[in-house]
């Protein structure tokens, strides 16, 4: 009872924080529906590889842009109230957390454990301050199992399908997966797990030359493994990470992954197949190659990209050996050295290369890396 207790204020105060932070920070009027980038952003220059005055530099895939005709809708003031029950849970979702492109990045650090760092046998003091260290003003929240219920259900209210299959999730690593795509999807900010090391401030993960107004997904590289056989070590030719991660709220790539997760688990659910989803699975089921599927599934969307204007799709050839962060649409992807430096393999940097931004250790993610990948990788 007097852990429950203690959840309970713990919710409540982080739930204060938040009210007060997003109070502050907000337009007083919410955006409408669906926004999109600005056709505009995109449209008037083509490709391009530009140097910032920080030396960092990006390819700006500009050409392969948001898609004209479906413009940004305006600021109508208050939104009609919807009867929720007809919409689809995508719908749903675009109406409970819409995405402004132009709005800030919030200046959030979500991270779960265990243990918040006042237990006892909290490990990863020293990652964890790191974080604090190079984020100064940001609102620095560890989440436990407990807090991290409570503070969904007050989220996820109006949306209880959602609830539904996070309770029913069987195994911790696939909570904390699905963890990270709720609270981005409702709050933005950065997801970063636990075991993991900030070394640069995510105020310069951007290439300066980049309109902060233009971007709402930041996302790494994990694997690229250039080499004949790389089904035998890798689920995908290119594996996007979702260790670290920083959005704008309401991204359509989260509110798409949220779906997903969703509607499989409730099927599994109803189907009784849920137990089956075993540590093997999880890559598949919530992990980085479902994430990685659902951010080409974005490339190539013309409700999001003006397919026609574009040179062509886009895929992993797209990524592969990339050396500076590259732009597609309102996603950065930046080059496997910046959230995976150090491995030592697939062209990454080390950690003192200007471009390595975080270290992550694999030790707090629930997953050994054999089940991160379909086997050890030497
Ligand atoms: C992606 O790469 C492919 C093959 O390398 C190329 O044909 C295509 O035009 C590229 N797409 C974009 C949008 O740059």
């Amino acid at each position: 009872m007097l852990t429950f207790r203690r959840a309970l204020v713990a919710a409540a105060f982080v739930l204060t924080i938040l009210f007060l932070t997003t109070r502050s920070s907000s337009p007083a009027v919410p955006a409408v529906a669906d926004t999109f980038p600005k056709a505009q952003a995109f449209a008037d220059s083509s490709r391009q590889a530009s140097t910032t005055a920080a030396g960092q530099r990006i390819d700006d895939n500009a050409r392969h842009g948001a898609n004209p005709s479906r413009k940004r809708p305006g600021k109508k003031g208050q939104q009609a109230l919807q009867d929720m029950s007809k919409l689809s849970l995508y719908d749903k979702l675009a109406y409970q957390f819409p995405y402004d492109v132009e709005t800030k990045f919030p200046a959030y650090i979500w991270q779960t454990w265990k243990w918040t760092p006042a237990h006892s046998e909290f490990d990863f003091r020293e990652q964890e301050a790191t974080w604090t260290e190079q984020h100064p003003g940001f609102v620095h929240e560890v989440i436990t199992d407990t807090v991290s219920v409570h503070l969904l259900r007050l989220l996820y209210a109006s949306v209880p399908e959602v609830l539904e299959a996070y309770e029913a999730l069987p195994l911790p690593v696939l909570k904390a997966d699905f963890f990270r795509y709720l609270i981005l999807l409702a709050r933005g900010g950065i997801y970063s797990d636990i075991d993991t090391y900030a070394i640069r401030s995510a105020l310069e993960w951007i290439p300066e030359s980049v309109p902060r107004d233009a971007v709402g997904l930041v996302i790494g590289i994990e694997a690229d493994p250039d080499r004949p056989d790389w089904k035998d070590w890798y689920s995908r030719r290119i594996q996007f990470c979702q260790w670290t991660i920083q959005s704008k709220p309401g991204h359509p790539v989260l509110r798409e992954i949220v779906t997903r997760i969703t509607d499989q688990t409730l099927k599994r659910k109803r189907a009784g197949s849920l137990r089956d989803v075993n540590n093997k699975g999880v890559i598949e089921f919530t992990g980085p190659a479902l994430w990685t599927d659902i951010i080409f599934e974005y490339f190539n969307d013309d409700r999001y990209f003006d397919m026609s204007a574009s040179p062509g799709p886009i895929d992993y050839r797209n990524f592969t050996g990339m050396e500076v962060a590259k732009r597609v649409g309102d996603v950065v992807v930046l080059p496997i050295t910046s959230f995976s430096p150090g491995v030592q393999q697939m062209g990454a940097k080390d950690y003192d290369d200007p471009m390595a931004f975080v270290k992550h250790d694999f030790e707090g993610t629930w997953k050994p890396e054999s089940e991160r990948h379909i086997g050890e990788n030497n």
